[in-house]
């Protein structure tokens, strides 16, 4: 099955004309937004451009899929602006009724199903453009869950299917079990992150036609790395980029054409982003910024 998956197009991440960025929501309560603020927030990304909002059932302790969908309550045309990507599959030990002592992974049919019919009801949507497995699940039996998904999308509850942190032999288990193609992996690949981009793993996407997400796309806001904050600055400089553009549009440069999930709750910032991916990087920069990130230059 594996070599013999063609190419596909992603329709769930390729919305007509618009921005190669989603936004993600993780950090949606470090934004002192209530549903209000949070709708036009919401308003004015889709003004920018950017069409896909990446999600998932425990951001926020499970509270960020309600607080989305009351915005979504408070401007009934904001929904259908977006794709949303839903995530399932951790288990979380919590307070309350959770019966969950040890933090695990479940990729069960119980679990799944009933994750994704809880953020349909908190969204207040009857479906999801894309759900991703959040995490490998080294108990995952890919025949039960490949048969799970398609009763999903059989059901309209979720139109297309992928992961997030697979490693490409992970990615051909399930892709040999499954008659739909697997349309994305969520990886964490940055400046930050090089590995993606040198293990082989978006290597394996771009022959899977998969897209592959990027998460924390700018390290999650570190600056940790002094050599490649100078870098970044100086390049940014000569170019009237500032450094976390120059960062996106190192990203955007690779040919597997990744899409950074944005984590900032500042519209100036997501603007900032669209325009980033805009910017084509030339080869020496790129190696720079590389050496720069690794600390040491490409043998
Ligand atoms: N699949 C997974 O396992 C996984 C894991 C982690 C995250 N994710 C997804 O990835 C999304 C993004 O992750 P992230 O928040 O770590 O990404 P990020 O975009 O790398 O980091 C966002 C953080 O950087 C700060 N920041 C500083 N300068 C910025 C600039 N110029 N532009 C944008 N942000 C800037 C933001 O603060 P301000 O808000 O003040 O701008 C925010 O705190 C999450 O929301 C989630 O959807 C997925």
């Amino acid at each position: 099955m594996v070599s013999g998956v063609p190419p596909v197009p992603v329709p769930a991440l390729r919305p007509e004309g618009a921005a190669r960025l989603a936004l993600g929501l993780m950090r949606l309560f470090d934004w002192g937004m209530d549903a209000r603020a949070l709708a036009t927030f919401l308003g004015q990304v889709a003004e920018a451009g950017v069409r896909v909002l990446d999600t998932a059932d425990i951001y926020g302790g499970g509270a960020v899929e309600p607080a989305l969908g009351q915005a979504f309550r408070m401007d009934p045309g904001l929904r259908s602006r977006f794709r949303i990507v839903g995530k399932c599959g951790i288990r979380l030990p919590s307070s309350g009724s959770s019966k969950v002592r040890v933090k695990h992974y479940d990729t069960s049919r119980a679990h799944v199903t009933t994750q994704v019919e809880q953020t349909l009801r908190h969204l207040g949507t009857d479906h999801l453009d894309l759900l991703l497995l959040h995490r490998p699940d080294p108990l995952m039996d890919a025949d039960e869950l490949a048969d799970t998904v398609a009763w999903l999308e059989s059901a309209g509850k979720v139109r297309s299917f992928g992961v997030s942190n697979f490693r490409p032999a992970q990615v051909d288990l399930l892709q040999s079990r499954m008659s739909a193609p697997l349309v994305a992996n969520q990886i964490e690949a940055s400046l930050w992150r090089v590995d993606p981009l040198l293990d082989g793993t978006l290597d394996h996407a771009q022959r899977m036609g998969m897209r592959s997400m990027a998460w924390s796309p700018l390290g999650g806001g570190r600056r940790a790395l002094p050599a490649l904050a100078e870098v970044l600055q100086r390049q940014g400089e000569a170019r009237g980029l500032s450094p976390s553009q120059v960062a996106l549009a190192w990203l955007a440069r690779h040919p597997a054409e990744v899409m950074p999930v944005l984590g900032t709750g500042r519209i100036e910032r997501v603007k900032e982003g669209v325009a980033a991916m805009a910017h084509v990087l030339d080869r020496e920069a790129w190696f720079e910024l590389l050496e720069a990130a690794t600390g040491h230059p490409v043998a």
